[in-house]
């Protein structure tokens, strides 16, 4: 697999999205039994955090300790960067220090920027357009369940056309998962992220579709995936959101259409009552937990793709 020089986007990968998930079992595998590679030995990351986190931010720093490197944690408000510092000067410092930068920043123009200045491969942890670690755990998620084949299944988006879904258009494109993603109109995904998709989608032979109607989505699904109508910077129109969501709900009435044996995906954090019951978040149907342990796996391949390689 070419090894790309940051990624910004899952489309960065899309080629090597095979290789890959299969590395992360790998890696998933090794660690149970204590036998993690060791390929950061010596090196450092250092994690830029403009907005809160649980999964991603411990699921990095544990990773790369696993792979022998060392993690810093800077939240961006006691960063220089919170007083002004321009990205491109933080982005020239921080790389003469450290092998790799993490990002979760509210713009992905501002990803683009550290990435254009940073000698070091940067790694988006969530923008408002795309959290392309995210779908790879996912991925990684349903190629366990459906034992390596993506191919002839069908995932049901529910909810907001938002950067999880941004990346997962792109994701189930790359390696030929048919999606369907359920949004309000008013809500759709972005048509550049769509146009994209779809010429990877020409190439994989998925199908995308695109509806506003939750229960034809849902219909004999294989997975259901749903996230918060209220991504974080969304939160000034929480209340029309949650006037355009109502019926954008994975419940166990819609779950009931779905194919036998379908199971439910969230990214996390849940908004319980929102856009997912109680009921089916904490029942047998529920795939989210063995997602989230996913990330660990799925970004320590990531880290071994992007940064062993000599300082630029
Ligand atoms: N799913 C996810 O990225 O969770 P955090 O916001 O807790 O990192
Ligand atoms: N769409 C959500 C994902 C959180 C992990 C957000 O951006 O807040």
């Amino acid at each position: 697999m070419k090894r790309p020089e940051d990624l910004l986007s899952i489309s960065d990968i899309a080629d090597g999205l095979p290789a890959l998930l299969a590395r992360a079992e790998t890696l998933k595998r090794l660690r149970a039994r204590g036998r993690s590679p060791t390929p950061l030995k010596g090196r450092s990351v250092a994690m830029i955090f403009e907005k809160s986190s649980t999964r991603t931010r411990t699921s990095f720093e544990v990773g790369i300790h696993d792979l022998g490197g060392e993690a810093l944690f800077l939240s961006a408000k006691d960063l220089q960067l919170g007083r002004g510092e321009t990205i491109a000067d933080t982005a020239r410092v921080l790389s003469r220090y450290v092998d790799g930068l993490v990002y979760r920043a509210y713009r992905h123009s501002d990803e683009v920027e550290l990435a254009r200045w940073a000698s070091v491969p940067v790694i988006n942890a969530l923008d408002d357009l795309e959290h392309p670690c995210q779908i790879v755990a996912d991925l990684l998620t349903m190629r366990e369940r459906w034992k390596g084949k993506f191919r002839g299944r069908r995932l049901a988006w529910i909810g907001d056309g938002n950067n999880v879904l941004h990346s997962l258009l792109l994701g189930a494109a790359a390696v030929g998962l048919d999606l369907v993603a359920a949004t309000p109109e008013a809500y759709a995904p972005r048509p550049e992220i769509v146009t994209a998709a779809r010429a990877l989608a020409r190439a994989s032979g998925a199908a995308l579709e695109l509806v506003h109607d939750p229960a034809a989505a849902a219909r004999g699904a294989d997975a259901l995936y749903t996230d918060v109508w209220v991504s974080m910077g969304d939160e000034a129109e929480a209340a029309q959101r949650q006037a355009a969501f109502r019926g954008f709900q994975i419940n166990a009435r819609l779950l009931q259409t779905a194919a036998p044996g379908a199971f439910v995906l969230h990214d996390l954090p849940a908004h319980r009552g929102e856009e997912i019951t109680d009921d089916v978040l904490d029942g047998p149907r529920a795939a989210v937990w063995d997602q989230a342990e996913n990330r660990l796996h799925a970004q320590k391949a990531l880290l071994e793709l992007l940064l062993p390689r000599p300082r630029r």
